[in-house]
């Protein structure tokens, strides 16, 4: 490929034109030189790549009286059948096999919206599999039958448009209303009605599945973000490996380990609100007992779930006592209470009740005094 005279590229015997050559190429054959575009009226070879950007004077237009270099009308130029019409029947039957998919992937959306609940963590993710995953699907095989559609079925015309103002004149709504119809025939819409129709029934489940999803209005929580799996004597035991605690065995300060309420620990809805630290301290560091009234050896335990929007909040500073947030960097002060000292969140982490069995090991004394992480419209 070489440079004309011209600035345009040239491309020699590749297929390949500049704009300029283009244009004049139709002229030298009797075309009017509005009508541009690749090949829409040049009969039905292969596709004429044009190099380069259209002359603005010269554009094709789809409105009336604007197209020309003399002003007057743009004749019409699309064809209503493609030039192939036995690789387009055969195209017309894979687009209507993606919309037919389509339309099962969309009822499969609305019947995995139906059965599956979302009354657990692991519901909710089979849910959120399913559901993403038929979306996906419909999305995918509308826009892959679209894709073919235009590819194979509709004749091959590249059609520019110049701007033009916003408002429109009757010459050009009527031009428009010509345009639309035209377009209506050479897409083979009307034409086709088995990819009409398979079109229509793959968009019937996304336009219902909006309302099936106001079934998420309800119904309330109730008061089951209120309490926790933590109950009168149940053990700490350390989140992982299930051991219960002495305080003898945390002795060092500064130390910080998650831990569950025993039997618990292999439950995901139970630790999604009963996740907790237990940090240790040196003796005299922490707060006065009205704001630590619930330690034991300088051992206290958090909620883990940070009072902002959930994230577990388990990152410790020694030096400073800050319980940090990695999210959206809420600190807490863990040495008073968890009180905020920084960041989003508006309350405390919640403290839980702590003690000790007849065998030494830490226990809860009670659920939390209060609900565990984030705000919610119920919340006392
Ligand atoms: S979730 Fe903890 S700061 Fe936002």
């Amino acid at each position: 490929m070489s440079n004309n005279p011209s600035g345009q590229p040239d491309s020699g015997d590749s297929g390949e034109q500049s704009w300029p050559e283009y244009l004049s190429s139709r002229e030298s054959r009797g075309m009017p030189r509005s009508g541009e575009g690749s090949g829409e009226s040049e009969g039905y070879g292969p596709p004429r790549r044009v190099i380069g950007t259209p002359p603005p004077a010269t554009a094709r237009t789809m409105l009336a009286g604007h197209g020309g270099d003399g002003g007057g009308e743009t004749p019409r130029e699309l064809p209503a059948d493609p030039p192939d019409l036995v690789k387009a029947k055969k195209a017309e039957r894979v687009v209507a096999a993606c919309f037919l998919l389509a339309t099962l992937a969309g009822l499969g959306f609305l019947v995995a919206y139906g059965l599956i609940g979302v009354g657990s963590v692991r519901d909710a993710q089979h849910s959120n599999l399913w559901l993403g995953g038929t979306l996906s699907v419909v999305l995918l095989l509308l826009g892959a039958g679209a894709v073919i559609w235009v590819r194979n079925v509709m004749p091959p015309v590249e059609q520019t448009e110049q701007r033009h103002p916003l408002r429109s004149s009757n010459a050009d709504r009527a031009a428009f209303k010509e345009t639309f119809e035209e377009g209506t025939e050479t897409s083979q819409f009307v034409k086709r009605p088995l990819i009409r129709r398979t079109l229509i029934a793959a968009t019937v489940p996304l336009a219902v599945a909006p309302v099936v999803l106001l079934r998420d209005m309800g119904p309330l929580p109730g008061t089951s973000l209120a309490h926790t799996a933590w109950r009168k004597g149940r053990r700490l035991v350390v989140y992982g490996t299930g051991r219960p605690i002495t305080p003898a065995e945390f002795s060092t300060p500064g130390a910080i380990i998650s831990v569950a309420p025993e039997g618990f620990q292999n439950d995901d809805d139970a630790m999604a609100k009963a996740a907790v630290i237990i940090i240790k301290f040196r003796p005299g560091e922490l707060g006065a007992p009205t704001v630590m009234p619930w330690t034991v050896d300088d051992i206290v335990a958090y909620s883990k779930i940070c009072t902002h929007v959930g994230c577990p909040a388990a990152l410790y500073e020694q030096t400073t006592h800050h319980i940090l947030c990695p999210c959206h960097q809420s600190t807490f002060d863990a040495a008073h209470g968890a009180k905020v000292l920084f960041g989003p969140a508006t309350r405390p982490l919640p403290q839980l009740p702590m003690g000790l069995d007849s065998q030494g090991f830490l226990i809860a004394t009670s659920d939390f005094h209060e609900p565990v992480g984030p705000s919610y419209w119920e919340r006392s």
